[in-house]
């Protein structure tokens, strides 16, 4: 597929292209390598968003002859990228090198007639392809080779796990088979750019914005794509063009509350969408909640979506977690292995309520590094310390300035392995006094709880809020016994691990076995009562604790 997919490049973009490629599928985007100067935040969304510009969507019939579909394409110009993948029907992601090239294609692109139905024309950037003489065309067919969008199976997992190296080799194997691959960012990106055409009928010179885990380096395929209506770009604008003695301002209507104002926005945008979105299902506006959201399924790409407006603090938290991720690579494997541990557990669910969040779940593997030994991770506030001028932002009264050049921060001295670190994350977090302590990543020590909630994470930016307001007592308390019965498994496997041919789940697929708890009662031989269980399995924790010289510094 390379070559074809090289065919009709055009020459000036092929060696950026592949650089492109290469540091997007590999670590450099996320800057995990050491030696690769790591990218800002905001220059890999501003590159992806014009990439994103310059790029159309296409359902195509199921099969088709790629060389003539690329060759048809390019007499609107030169195609720098594309890629094939399933979501109710064959699509294919082109990416032309010019935007000239979207307006040829719209221009020779009619609206369908539909018999007794009556289309919207809504001139998209999403298509429909058509053979005229499928008859003739027969032969030259072919079943195009789809680029995946969705995570392995559990038992594929399980496989690649049971037939890894080591426990680190097991943690770097699941974040390679879940992180995101380049398609399926490429694919986010176009989403939000199809949103923003819609938006931008209402709002000239919007932004939609992907945020949350799509950006931050942490999202899993399938992960839901949170977008942005940005509208503060038009503000900037006119702030920009006054001068002199005059102040010019927009005639606007004027509503009781910024609050009232998003709903509204969002109330339009959802109707839009529901009306006229191309590939848009299910929308529903859910106005009310903390933060008014808009939630559809765009079926064409198959991301659930949720649209938020005015939440530009969300988008600086994104780019925050983007830099731990990229600050160190162990990071990233961690936070992949104890989301899809949490998953496995049912500890974190696809349906909102007292479960705790991949959110939280992150802060509490970005702390728990901070609390190593020397500290693999930096707290916000030393972030803060290295800011120049130009990093200074103050959203809504909040100080969420921190350095944003990777490159100036100093990386960690600490070696200690991934098998280790998930070891003593689980030992940590077991052994954690929830009750009254609190999670706070700026200074990167525990707090005394300023509220009540079973579980306190304070939001790096909004430091009255608490992350983590909707766990409950028993759901927190899931987690710590699956922490602690975790930290044991652990434990107890150091000392006999099964030979690679014995097929037996080890290491980190032990841990992701749908219940711990089974397991731990497959090795023994009468259940004992929780609570003693837990007991014992502390102390041993404890013994073997003090075996091992690496203890951390927060407990
Ligand atoms: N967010 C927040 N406070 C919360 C929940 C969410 O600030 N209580 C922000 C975070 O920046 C988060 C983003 O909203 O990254 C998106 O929330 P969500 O989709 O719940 O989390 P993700 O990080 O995107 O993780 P997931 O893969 O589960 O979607
Ligand atoms: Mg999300």
């Amino acid at each position: 597929q390379r070559p074809l997919r090289r065919l009709l490049s055009c020459p000036g973009t092929v060696t950026a292209d592949l650089r492109r490629e290469e540091q997007s599928s590999g670590s450099a985007e996320t800057g995990s390598e050491d030696r690769t100067p790591k990218k800002r935040f905001s220059e890999v969304q501003n590159e992806r968003r014009e990439q994103a510009q310059r790029t159309v969507l296409i359902h195509c019939p199921n099969k088709i002859n790629e060389k003539k579909f690329l060759k048809f394409l390019s007499q609107h110009g030169p195609i720098n990228n594309h890629f094939f993948y399933e979501s109710f029907g064959l699509h294919a992601v082109v990416e032309f090198c010019q935007k000239e090239s979207v307006t040829s294609l719209q221009n020779i692109t009619r609206t369908p007639s539909l018999g007794p139905e009556a289309a919207i024309p809504f001139k998209s950037r999403y298509f429909n392809l058509k053979l005229r003489n499928s008859l003739n065309q027969t032969s030259e067919l072919s079943s195009i080779q789809c680029s995946n969008q969705s995570s392995p199976s559990s038992k594929k997992l399980y496989q690649l796990l049971c037939c890894a190296e080591s426990v680190d080799d097991q943690l770097n194997t699941l974040l390679r088979e879940f992180q995101l691959t380049d398609e399926n960012t490429r694919l986010r990106y176009l989403t939000c750019s199809l949103i923003e055409d819609v938006a931008a009928a209402y709002f000239p010179g919007c932004a939609v914005r992907p945020f949350g885990s799509s950006v931050n380096s942490f999202g899993k395929l399938g992960c839901d794509l949170d977008m942005f209506l940005d509208l503060d770009e038009i503000g900037k604008f006119t702030a920009q063009k006054t001068s002199g003695n005059f102040l010019m301002e927009f005639q606007v209507k004027n509503v009781p509350s910024e609050r009232v104002a998003t709903q509204k926005i969002l109330s339009v945008i959802g109707e839009c969408l529901d009306q006229f979105g191309p590939g848009c299902a299910g929308v529903q506006r859910i106005l009310n909640a903390r933060c008014p959201l808009v939630r559809f399924s765009h079926q064409a790409s198959g991301f659930q979506c949720d649209l938020t407006t005015n939440n530009r603090i969300a988008l600086k938290s994104s780019e925050l977690l983007y830099m731990y991720g990229a600050l160190d690579s162990r990071v990233r494997a961690l936070v992949f292995s104890v989301r899809c541990w949490a998953r496995a557990h049912s500890l974190t669910s696809s349906i909102p309520g007292a479960w705790i969040t991949n959110f939280s779940l992150t802060m509490m593997v970005i702390f728990f590094l901070q609390r190593r030994s020397p500290p693999i991770l930096p707290t916000l506030d030393y972030l803060k310390t290295l800011a120049d001028a130009e990093d200074k932002c103050i959203i809504e009264g909040h100080n969420c300035t921190f350095v944003r050049d990777l490159n100036r921060i100093k990386p960690s001295g600490n070696t200690e392995t991934l098998e280790l670190l998930l070891k003593e994350f689980f030992e940590y977090f077991g052994n954690f006094a929830f009750n009254k302590n609190s999670i706070n990543i700026r200074q990167g020590r525990e707090q005394n709880k300023p509220e009540s909630s079973p579980l306190h994470i304070q939001n790096p930016f909004e430091t009255s809020l608490n992350i983590s307001k909707n766990v409950s007592q028993s759901q927190l308390q899931k987690f710590v016994d699956l922490a602690r019965e975790s930290a044991w498994i652990f434990h107890q496997e150091g000392k006999d691990r099964p030979s690679p041919s014995s097929n037996q789940p080890w290491g980190l697929a032990a841990l992701l076995l749908p219940s711990v708890a089974n397991n731990v009662s497959l090795s023994k031989k009468k259940k004992k009562p929780p609570s003693e269980r837990i007991k014992n399995l502390l102390d041993s924790i404890k013994s073997s604790g003090s075996e091992n010289s690496t203890a951390t510094n927060g407990r």
